[in-house]
């Protein structure tokens, strides 16, 4: 009798565990999902990204715990952001005409991943860093003006609306994916 009820148990936790997986991923993903069309949704991780940022600017130069905590998740953060771009908004973007912006705009992606490591490597108490952080986000924060501003909407009027709402659709499948 024991085999079948182990057996249960753990089938038991299992649920509960992809439960959880769920749920969690559904709780990072969901302010997204409540956003809108892609566009909408890529201006509103903009936005929650740059707080991160502020918070991370009123740390204090023995705040390292905190220092790091918050570049963990700006980092997790910006990688979810940084997949549903590439594999769905950028590659769309090459498919309409806009090949050299998407191009242009991964180029700066490469960077970003250059500031986390580059952060990382660097003790988080080191003089040079709040200045890292801020050259970062003058960097990252000139990336979303690009998007938002120019080539997003570029994108958007060269499709039609059921081509924006697969872009949505598509868009959150890859977010889900590493949220
Ligand atoms: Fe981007
Ligand atoms: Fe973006």
């Amino acid at each position: 009798m024991r085999g079948p009820r182990v057996a249960t148990a753990a089938a038991a936790g299992v649920a509960l565990g992809l439960a959880a997986h769920w749920l969690r991923k559904a709780a990072v993903q969901g302010p997204s999902l409540l956003a809108g069309r892609w566009d909408s949704v890529l201006a509103a991780e903009h936005a929650a990204a740059l707080r991160v940022f502020d918070r991370i600017e009123r740390t204090g130069q023995d705040d390292v715990l905190r220092r790091k905590t918050l570049l963990a998740m700006l980092k997790h953060a910006i990688s979810k952001h940084a997949f549903q771009e590439e594999n769905v908004v950028y590659a769309m973007m090459r498919d309409h005409d806009l090949t050299a912006a998407a191009d242009h705009l991964n180029h700066d992606h490469g960077y970003v991943k250059q500031y986390f490591f580059d952060l990382g490597e660097m003790p988080a108490d080191s003089p040079e860093w709040l200045p890292k952080v801020k050259a970062f986000r003058a960097m990252i924060e000139e990336h979303m003006r690009e998007e938002e501003d120019t080539l997003f909407p570029q994108l958007r009027g060269a499709l039609s609306d059921a081509q924006n709402r697969h872009v949505t659709a598509a868009m959150h499948r890859e977010g889900l994916k590493l949220a």
